[in-house]
């Protein structure tokens, strides 16, 4: 059965009022109202081009900024906190290019040659300096890019104004709310042209899940999706495994130069930027108790240590345990830990890891971060229920007064701290991440239909391509195979170098 549903745009102009208090997003006011309505079938959607049947004038009208009502959603042309950031998030994109040199490289070689160009590409991450480098390359590649964020606290409000100065509609802004972050992803959905997208970006399943929950009808129509985090592939893999996940997607966080970097030293050097950023505390001497020895796990507790600090694992997994033992950090359960920690990391991409009965028996003043996935990792909601007192210090910083006399400091409302409280993982490891991620979405596009609906890894070629990129900047310079060790260890010169299995 076709079923039928309703589309309006508004053709005329609407204008961009620029906010003059910074925490207040921007709005944007439609003039006379004109509606161009039709019905289509979502059966042929993909295939309907909307300005077809209008005159020429018309034509015209359409390519200036509209107002689409799709499903009763007003569609917007971006949303942010403040348009006049955009000089100082120029400067700041100029910045993280410099130090993106894979991401900028990827941008050289495919500008010309265009192999994005038909994607209408959604993204679903955090918009920081990093995202806004490879938002633009992905444009300068050929797609057309809107984006939201999957964290209502990491938005760079002048990274987000730069971005849509320069023409791409965003739709984020620092302190959301649940629901505006999910209004904010809603307005990814559909292109100022009436299109839908047809390629997901997404960090976390936040963007799938809503394709999936709400717009199922468009999953035709979407080439894939590539995503970030493992806590994202934990989502996919369960969908998977129930029979409803409706389109390929590429594990970004797969890729060794993703998790073996960005997880590992990316935040390894972001956490402390994030707990000093909120709390100004000394790390020397500190007992530092971190939840899970995975990727995150070992960069931060290496940089920990580095600091000075004394540090305390917990795991589940006895692999993980050993190697943190082996790595000279003490072992112990949470019931032991919580008595002694002073900072408290979680980083595990599981939920409720620290819970109430650890926390009555926390120190006074104990610091409670997580850098793992969403904001379930530390029982917020049992904190909220039970706090006496709830004080905030500043913004993203609040102490929980307990019943027990004993304060807990809570940084970034129990969400990442690293992209919260500070501005997340560096640029350069990022152009790692990045780099991949726009392989990933090459690889979706221009191979559509050879990916089947499940979860995919790139290549470990394009993997040592992406570390190659890196090299240079460093200053590094690798050794060559010999054509004698090349026959000894039945490996090509110009790799891979490794087996799909190598754990490296
Ligand atoms: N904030 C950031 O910038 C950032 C960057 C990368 C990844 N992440 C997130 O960090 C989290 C961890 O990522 P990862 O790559 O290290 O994953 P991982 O799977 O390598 O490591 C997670 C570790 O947590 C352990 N764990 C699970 N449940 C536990 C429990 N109850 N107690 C103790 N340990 C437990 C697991 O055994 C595992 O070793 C994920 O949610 C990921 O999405 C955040």
């Amino acid at each position: 059965m076709v079923q039928k549903r309703r589309f309006s745009v508004d053709l005329d102009h609407i204008q961009q009022e620029g906010s003059e208090n910074p925490s207040t997003p921007s709005i944007l006011t439609p003039s006379k109202a004109k509606y161009f309505r039709r019905q289509f079938s979502e059966q042929n959607f993909d295939e309907e081009i909307i300005i077809n049947r209008i005159d020429d004038e018309e034509k015209e009208q359409i390519k200036k900024p509209l107002l689409l009502l799709i499903n009763g959603i007003e569609k917007l042309p971006y949303k942010i906190a403040d348009i006049n950031l955009a000089e100082l998030g120029r400067k700041a994109l100029s910045m993280a290019e410099a130090e993106m040199p894979g991401v900028m490289r990827l941008r050289k070689i495919y500008a010309s040659k265009k192999p994005l160009k038909g994607v209408r590409l959604a993204g679903c991450l955090h918009v920081t300096a990093q995202t806004g480098v490879m938002i633009e390359t992905f444009r300068a590649l050929g797609a057309e890019v809107q984006w939201s964020s999957c964290n209502p606290l990491s938005t760079q409000d002048h990274i987000a104004a730069a971005l849509v100065k320069a023409g791409i509609p965003i739709y984020a802004w620092k302190g959301e709310t649940e629901e505006e972050k999910l209004w904010c992803i809603d307005q990814t959905i559909y292109f100022a042209d009436g299109q839908p997208l047809n390629a997901i970006l997404d960090d976390g399943c936040n963007l799938v899940r809503v394709i999936h929950e709400k717009y199922l009808h468009l999953t035709s129509v979407i080439h894939g999706s590539s995503e970030e985090t493992t806590a994202g592939i934990t989502k996919l893999r369960k969908l998977f495994k129930a029979n409803k996940l409706k389109i390929p997607i590429i594990n970004v966080n797969e890729c060794v130069t993703k998790s073996k970097f960005d997880n590992n030293y990316g935040c390894g050097e972001s956490l402390i930027d994030g707990i000093k950023r909120a709390t100004d505390v000394m790390i020397g001497g500190k007992v530092v108790v971190i939840v899970g020895y995975g990727h995150v796990g070992k960069g931060c507790a290496k940089s920990l240590s580095g600091h000075g600090a004394r540090v305390i694992i917990t795991e589940i997994d006895p692999i993980c345990a050993l190697q943190a033992a082996m790595d000279g950090y003490q072992v112990m359960t949470m019931a032991e830990a919580c008595k002694i920690g002073q900072i408290f990391v979680s980083a595990t991409g599981s939920t409720g890891l620290i819970r109430g009965e650890h926390i009555m028996e926390m120190r006074d003043m104990a610091i409670l971060c997580n850098i793992g996935s969403g904001q379930t990792e530390i029982d917020v909601v049992w904190l909220k229920a039970n706090a006496i007192k709830i004080e905030n210090i500043k913004p993203q910083v609040d102490i929980y007064h307990l019943s027990n006399g004993r304060a807990i400091i809570l940084p970034a409302d129990g969400r990442v701290v690293n992209l919260s409280c500070a501005h997340g993982n560096p640029s350069f490891v990022m152009s790692n991440s990045f780099s991949n991620q726009i392989l990933a979405q090459i690889e979706l596009f221009t191979k559509k239909g050879q990916y089947a609906i499940g979860i995919h890894t790139l290549p470990k070629i394009l993997d040592e391509e992406v570390a190659m990129a890196h090299l240079d900047y460093l200053g590094v310079k690798l050794d060559k195979l010999t054509p004698t060790q090349s026959a000894y260890v039945d490996l090509e010169p110009c790799g891979p170098f490794k087996p799909d299995y190598y754990r490296y």
